[in-house]
């Protein structure tokens, strides 16, 4: 056990009083996206990695149908009853507690009353994913709890379920998959057409991944991720009018269809779906080069998938954009991104390794002096997906 898992038991009995019950805990990662925004709800593809910041989740039985959930990060305590899970006004962080708990009743699991603590370092609202690591860890703690049948395909739908319906963002499959699956040292090669993913190694002693949090983060970001799902749809019923073969998502228009297309399409859908099908290319072309350890062409696809983030979806942000290119400006940095859904929260920098610490001690310095903001700079390791540490 390491401190975080320990701290979650301690929680635990904290916050419920000792029980001679036994405590499942299990961890699950935070995810930082090397390449493909906004592909994935398009079946495109991806290229996420997890980091060595976590949420854990200690949790043990009860013998009624309450849930009770602490939170050491919201400092609150909170409870439901199975009977009725609807969303909550007073702790609204819950409801991906009573999101996974809704799912997982309704695919038919016996889900029973359970207290959970939670405790994590994975920073929120930073682009990072902290609602797929927490939702994957509490389904993983339920079901070892009540010894659930639950494979690690329907964890992650579970939870992604949770987060579309329950909480109610149009979000793709990448933060949950990305959750249960991340492999130490590597990132996931990911399908989202049919979840299937190849790992490609990240090897520390080539490549050291780092995240800028600007520490900037947009009202209604949720309303805007949205209407971009929205308006991906619209150049989808374009297209499937437009080409002779059935277009179910973007996936399914080549660069080549949407450039002999692209003058027949509304100014934003063009740019959207510009975004879309090139980003796939650059996220294949990414996954290649990072495996032939080209590192400068991986930095040069990153850098490309920002200018297409910030000019054709226009998801980016004044703060993004300086990390990106006081990052690109430094020496031995292979290249920059913002990562997320944007508006806010993170860039991704791929820096080599002996040069990482003067990178981080530059985007710091710099973006201060540029922004008045003080940022928050993670050198990220690459972690394994969820996992138990009570056997
Ligand atoms: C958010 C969503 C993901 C993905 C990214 C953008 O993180 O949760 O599913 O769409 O934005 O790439």
């Amino acid at each position: 056990m390491n401190d975080q898992t320990a701290r979650a038991r301690g929680v635990l009995d904290e916050a419920f009083g000792d029980s001679e019950e036994p405590v499942a805990v299990v961890s699950a990662p935070g995810r930082v996206n090397l390449i493909g925004g906004h592909t994935d709800y398009n079946e495109g593809f991806v290229l996420p990695a997890g980091i060595d910041r976590r949420t854990v989740v200690a949790a043990r039985p009860r013998d009624d149908r309450t849930v009770r959930v602490r939170s050491s990060n919201f400092d609150q305590t909170t409870s439901f009853d199975l009977a009725d899970v609807s969303p909550s006004e007073d702790a609204p962080w819950s409801d991906y507690v009573g999101g996974v708990a809704e799912r997982l009743l309704d695919r038919g699991h016996d889900v029973g009353g359970t207290e959970l603590a939670v405790v994590g370092d994975v920073p929120m609202g930073a682009g990072l994913s902290s609602s797929a690591a927490f939702e994957v860890a509490v389904g993983a703690a339920l079901a070892a709890v009540h010894d659930l049948s639950l494979d690690d395909e329907e964890l992650v739908t579970a939870c992604w379920e949770a987060e579309t319906e329950f909480v109610g963002l149009s979000c793709g499959i990448m933060d949950q998959y990305a959750a249960v699956h991340a492999e130490r040292e590597s990132a996931l090669f990911l399908d989202c057409r049919d979840e299937t993913h190849e790992d490609v190694p990240l090897p520390s002693e080539d490549v050291t991944v780092v995240a800028t949090n600007t520490n900037v983060q947009r009202e209604l970001v949720d309303s805007a991720y949205n209407d971009r799902v929205a308006t991906c749809q619209e150049g989808v019923d374009f297209f499937d009018d437009a080409l002779d073969e059935p277009v179910e998502s973007l996936r399914d228009v080549s660069v080549e269809a949407f450039e002999a297309h692209a003058s027949e399409l509304p100014e934003t859908v063009r740019k959207r779906v510009r975004h879309v099908v090139t980003e796939n290319e650059r996220v294949r072309e990414a996954a290649a080069a990072l495996r032939e350890g080209r590192l400068d062409r991986v930095g040069t696809l990153l850098d490309e998938s920002h200018a297409s983030l910030r000019d054709d979806y226009e998801v980016s942000i004044d703060e993004l954009d300086a990390v990106a290119s006081i990052a690109d400006d430094l020496d031995g940095v292979f290249g920059s991104r913002m990562t997320g859904a944007g508006f806010g929260g993170c860039v991704v920098t791929l820096v080599r390794p002996d040069v990482a610490e003067a990178v981080t001690a530059a985007i710091d310095e710099r973006y201060r002096d540029r922004t008045g903001i003080e940022p928050d700079v993670h050198v990220c390791n690459p972690d394994g997906g969820v996992r138990r540490h009570d056997r």
